[in-house]
């Protein structure tokens, strides 16, 4: 399976990605790492690992359908088959998504439906849940709505700083993600309706 990887900060999800394909337990390539930032931590981890990187700046495009036709164009040319979002923070275009349907995955910092948006982790924890977590989703044109592929649960103690919680969601995001992906890279993942089915692995 060859992935692109489009992020705007830190890349920690990236560089989860990068180890596991290292370490021989994700069957997948990245084929080029995308950012709207040319700053982005995640642009340096992927020069560190050897994958292509691309910075594209917003400003030198009219709107963001026209972003968006480079951003596909970047892609194809790369050979990618699937758009991985880790910490990419524009939301697609309806003509991006119809350019790779139903290849588009994201990671959310919260357990969807609940707490969608920018501020996943601290909407749950001002809500005052005992459970957050972390959700794997195919990206639609809803923000944070496609069929939901993975979940992980992390307990939150009441009154904790934020950051301490923040920091156990990526902990858990850096498991599922990658899993997601290889199951992705199996085919073992079948799509119906809301519904998406993890087949078991080939014996
Ligand atoms: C993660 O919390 C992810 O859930 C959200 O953006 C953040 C990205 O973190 N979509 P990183 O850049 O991978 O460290």
């Amino acid at each position: 399976l060859r992935i692109a990887v489009l992020a705007s900060g830190n890349g920690s999800n990236l560089q989860a990605i990068l180890d596991r394909i290292a370490s021989g337990a994700l069957d997948a390539e990245v084929g080029v790492v995308i950012s709207n930032k040319p700053q982005a931590r995640a642009l340096e981890r992927a020069r560190s690992a050897g994958v292509p990187s691309l910075a594209l700046d917003p400003a030198a495009y009219a709107d963001r359908e026209s972003y968006d036709a480079a951003l596909v164009e970047a892609i194809r040319a790369a050979g990618a088959q699937c758009v991985v979002l880790a910490g990419y923070m524009r939301l697609l275009t309806p003509v991006f998504l119809a350019a790779f349907p139903g290849a588009v995955i994201n990671i959310h910092p919260s357990l969807l439906p609940s707490f969608p948006g920018l501020r996943g982790a601290g909407d749950a924890l001002d809500y005052g849940v005992r459970l957050a977590g972390c959700t794997v989703h195919f990206v639609n044109e809803e923000m944070d709505g496609g069929a939901v592929i993975v979940q992980a649960a992390v307990p939150v103690t009441p009154g904790e700083p934020l950051d301490d919680l923040k920091a156990r969601i990526h902990a858990m995001e850096h498991r599922i993600y990658p899993q997601a992906l290889q199951w992705l890279a199996q085919g073992r993942l079948r799509v119906e309706g809301r519904c998406v089915h993890v087949a078991p692995p080939d014996s």
